[in-house]
């Protein structure tokens, strides 16, 4: 089904985003580039559109203006069909989580592969034991959401994610609700699939120490607008006079900042 891709060009790229609701107005000209196989994090204060963001790369929100465009197509110039196609090439891994709450580990990572792709069950199988060894979640296949911890649902949505073998991965702020211990176990997760897997990824994220561990490059999203967009190391040295309101004085040792 892919084209044949002659030039990498970008993952996403978003021009001149604006998106309001009623007069409140979102994102006033957002610009986000996503290169192949690299991980942005998005940064920015809680409503400022970053969860907004994501939802017009997966095509459930349209701009009121500017473009958005994924694996190189105009998401406003593609029909319902070929759109389910592009999102079919995505995963994502979004806050609540999204188990089926019913359905066993096994069942809830072959639902994609089943509903999806409608692989027979003897392809189905490797498929779904490979992913939970990828999450490391060996052993759990029978378990119901409900009797796993919070780090391990995290870890099976994150497997049902990649089942499909996407070629970018949206996280919605993968680390809320769980401690910093295992928030970290997580970060070195994504590190770790998108390095394997060379996946492109986004990461709407607000932890400067879980940023620091995930991403190549973090944009800031302040009164609709990426102020700043940099790789890792340089974003945190900005001295962008919002981003450094932002980070706070704190921000000098990263370590320390935590969640309001
Ligand atoms: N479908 C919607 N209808 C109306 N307002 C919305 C909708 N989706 C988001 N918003 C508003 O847009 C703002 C940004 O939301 P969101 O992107 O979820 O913030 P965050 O940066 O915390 O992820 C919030 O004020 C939210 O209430
Ligand atoms: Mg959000």
């Amino acid at each position: 089904m892919s084209d044949d891709q002659l030039e990498p060009g970008p993952v996403v790229r978003m021009r001149g985003v604006h998106k309001a609701f009623g007069e409140r107005r979102i994102l006033c000209g957002l610009d986000l580039e996503l290169p192949p196989g690299r991980t942005l994090a998005i940064m920015g204060g809680s409503g400022t559109g970053k969860s907004v963001a994501l939802r017009h790369v997966i095509g459930l929100m349209q701009p009121d203006a500017g473009t958005v465009e994924v694996f190189g197509q105009d998401l406003a110039s593609v029909g319902q069909r070929e759109l389910a196609g592009l999102r079919e090439r995505m995963g994502y891994v979004f806050q609540e989580g999204a188990l089926v709450g019913w359905m066993n580990v096994y069942d809830n990572l072959a639902l994609p592969l089943r509903e999806r792709e409608g692989l027979s069950e003897s392809e189905v199988r490797p498929r779904v034991l490979e992913a939970m060894e990828r999450v490391h979640v060996e052993g759990s296949e029978h378990k119901l959401p409900s009797e796993i911890s919070g780090g391990m649902k995290k870890r099976v949505g994150i497997a049902r994610a990649l089942i499909t073998r996407p070629e970018l991965v949206l996280y919605d702020e993968p680390n809320a609700g769980l401690d910093p211990e295992i928030s970290r176990s997580i970060n070195d997760l994504i590190r770790e699939v998108s390095e394997a897997l060379g996946v492109a990824a986004l990461v709407v994220e607000h932890r400067i120490e879980c940023i620091e561990r995930v991403a190549d490059e973090v944009l800031f999203l302040h009164e609709g607008r990426a102020h700043v967009h940099a790789p890792t190391a340089s974003f945190f040295a900005s001295d962008e006079p919002r981003l450094r309101a932002f980070l706070g004085p704190l921000s000098q040792h990263p370590a320390a900042v935590t969640t309001p």
